[in-house]
């Protein structure tokens, strides 16, 4: 059976977002992915925490999805979190609201990837930034995976960059409605879109086998 996915999506300044703004219209297009774009939904942050907890009730896989700030997340998921992920829901006495749900981020940095490494400007991998992230996961026993992420986001679209991010993305999705990425050992972003990539390769020439 397809697994339920919901992408939260935290973007304050759309109208300027070249990367993440065509990647959340796309995934319009995936059968069972409940989109969310909480700026849109909360503008004076007054989040519905009832309505939030029900969403992810529903669902089995939950997708942050992003702009790196300030090497953190969009304030807005963090208040998200910080009202909706409640003693006795997602953590403590009672609180398994969450238990075995998938939970990844797909996230977009303006650094280079070179520059997030240890001898690079920003000093840490990606997925050393994302550690608060990976424990919350882990505190309310989702199972983690390492995020989507795109580099050098601010020259993506004038090197013709952003087609092949959103075929991945869109693919992404459509792999998270079944387990087959809980059954790899992904252990960093690259890895992920190397698995990625080679579901495409084998998907396409499937197809061409086919005809
Ligand atoms: C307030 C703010 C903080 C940012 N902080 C970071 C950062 O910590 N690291 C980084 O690599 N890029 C940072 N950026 C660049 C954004 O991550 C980048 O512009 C974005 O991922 C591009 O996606 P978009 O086209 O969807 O807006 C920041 C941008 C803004 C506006």
């Amino acid at each position: 059976m397809s697994r339920k996915v919901l992408v939260l999506y935290a973007h304050p300044s759309q109208h300027r977002s070249e990367v993440n703004q065509p990647m959340f219209d796309s995934a319009g297009d995936i059968a069972d992915v409940t989109l969310v774009d909480l700026y849109q939904q909360y503008p004076t942050y007054q989040i519905d925490i009832e309505r939030e907890q029900q969403r992810l009730r529903e669902h089995d896989v939950v997708v942050f999805h992003f702009p790196l700030y300030w090497y953190s997340t969009p304030s807005i998921l963090k208040e998200w979190q910080d009202l909706v992920l409640e003693y006795g829901f997602a953590y403590g006495h009672d609180g398994n609201a969450l238990y075995g749900k998938q939970f990844i981020c797909a996230v977009s940095a303006g650094g280079a990837e070179k520059a997030y490494q240890t001898e690079g400007y920003n000093h840490y991998p990606i997925e050393d930034l994302l550690r608060p992230l990976e424990q919350m996961a882990s505190l309310t026993g989702m199972h983690y995976q390492p995020p989507l992420a795109l580099f050098g986001a601010r020259t993506a679209v004038e090197e013709g960059r952003i087609p092949q991010h959103i075929q991945r993305w869109q693919t992404l999705l459509t792999l998270l409605k079944t387990n087959v990425l809980e059954n790899q050992s992904i252990k960093d972003h690259s890895d992920l879109i190397h698995f990625i990539d080679q579901h495409i390769e084998t998907t396409a020439q499937t197809a061409s086998g086919a005809k």
